[in-house]
């Protein structure tokens, strides 16, 4: 088999770059660990920004989006039950989109036999051959047979836990890295949210945050201990500490129901550079994974990708290099800055194990700062709702 771009992982990074060079007229196969079923399955965070709704329209697969996503203009930080607004739109003029990931990876998968982009699930043994040669290429197993594609190009669009990035020489790679000693507990329930916005709660309990997925489904997060069990996280358990932790205001208009899911992750800042080497170019978490605090991971993907499709376009169309060759430096300049808003916003509203009364004092005074200050809140703003590209 040969293609163009054999693009490993079929996660929002590998399903966005396939539709847009398929869009442009480029082969391109995605090439899947795991089943179908699994891949649609898997929740995760649910803001988008402009540069993600951008590129799913001009992916021509925006079309549940524009029906179902809820435009959001602000968010609400909350400490210890005081409530500080902060409004989004009136700093930035634009808006984030709340639309889970579950539903994106549903629109792109669903599209990608009409746009011929093939995918190929339950692939096992990915092995990436010769990146730094003329014949690159990479190996699988499917139904106990070994195959073998041919390629111009790969994509490591594989994740935090593929293979891609370790096809990097251990010479040539950087790792910055920082995990933090807690995890987010998550649950979902066909419930109506309790809040117009997203509420990012710092309490001295820990943090709480509340979001939704529509106007009859919530999804709320607890900040827990990394020994924390899911046995030990009874629905009435968590419902409990999720009022207590987002405030009596908030926690007032809470209504509670059966989770339908339940899951623990735990927080982690890192990143890998460069991003390509030879003919292997990284995008989404297999290069950088930030916590969910901000919900930029699937963010970053996107913007990685809008990069990656351009360069590669002008590389196969019109053999320009540009693009390819500055591809790693223009997708760690905005990650960079990203990371440190997640990074931020997670000392922010976290409780840290051993803080001293120094540290809570200063978490305070620089949230009291927020409340007060329309500059810190344009700083929060800009960062939430997208940098630009
Ligand atoms: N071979 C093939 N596929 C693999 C391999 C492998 N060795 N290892 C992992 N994969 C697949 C995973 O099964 C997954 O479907 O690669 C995909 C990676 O998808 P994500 O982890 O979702 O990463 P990415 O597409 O970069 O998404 C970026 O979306 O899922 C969120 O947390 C993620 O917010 C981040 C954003
Ligand atoms: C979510 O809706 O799942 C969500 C929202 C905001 C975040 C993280 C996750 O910061």
């Amino acid at each position: 088999m040969k293609t163009q771009v054999a693009i490993i992982g079929a996660g929002p990074a590998g399903l966005m770059l396939g539709h847009g060079l398929r869009q442009a007229g480029i082969d391109a196969i995605i090439i899947e660990r795991t089943s179908q079923a699994r891949v649609r399955q898997r929740i995760r965070a649910g803001v988008l920004e402009r540069t993600t709704t951008d590129l799913l329209t001009r992916l021509g697969l925006d079309h549940r989006l524009k029906l179902e996503g809820l435009p959001h203009h602000g968010l609400t930080l909350v400490n210890d039950g005081r409530i500080i607004d902060v409004p989004v739109t009136r700093h930035t003029g634009r808006h984030v989109t709340v639309y889970g990931q579950t539903e994106i990876t549903r629109d792109l998968i669903e599209a990608a036999p009409a746009r011929g982009l093939d995918i190929i699930w339950e692939a096992t043994d990915v092995a990436l051959h010769d990146i730094e040669g003329d014949t690159p290429a990479v190996s699988f197993t499917v139904a106990g047979e070994r195959r073998r594609i041919e390629t111009c190009i790969i994509a490591g669009c594989d994740g935090f836990h593929g293979v891609s990035r370790q096809a990097i020489p251990r010479a040539v790679r950087r790792e910055y890295e920082r995990a933090y000693p807690f995890g987010w507990l998550g649950v979902l329930a066909d419930v109506p949210p309790c809040h117009p916005e997203v509420v990012y709660a710092s309490h001295e309990r820990g943090f709480a945050l509340a979001s939704m997925r529509s106007q009859t489904r919530s999804r709320y997060y607890l900040q827990v201990g990394l020994e924390e069990k899911l046995e030990d996280w009874r629905d009435d358990r968590f419902w409990t500490e999720l009022k207590t932790r987002l405030g009596p205001d908030i926690a007032a208009k809470v209504i509670t129901g059966p989770s339908i899911e339940k899951s623990i992750a735990p927080l982690r800042s890192f990143v890998s550079e460069p991003m390509r080497h030879g003919n292997l170019f990284l995008a989404g978490d297999a290069a950088h994974i930030v916590p969910p605090t901000g919900a930029k991971g699937l963010n970053l993907a996107s913007s990685d990708v809008t990069y990656l499709t351009e360069a590669l376009i002008s590389w196969i169309d019109h053999g320009q290099s540009e693009g390819i060759d500055g591809y790693s430096d223009r997708a760690l300049a905005r990650i960079w800055k990203t990371e440190r808003f997640s990074w931020y916003l997670t000392k922010l509203m976290h409780r840290f194990p051993g803080e001293s009364a120094f540290e809570r004092r200063m978490q305070n005074a620089e949230l009291d700062y927020i409340a007060q200050s329309d500059a810190a809140q344009a700083m929060i703003a800009e960062n939430y709702v997208g940098l630009p590209l």
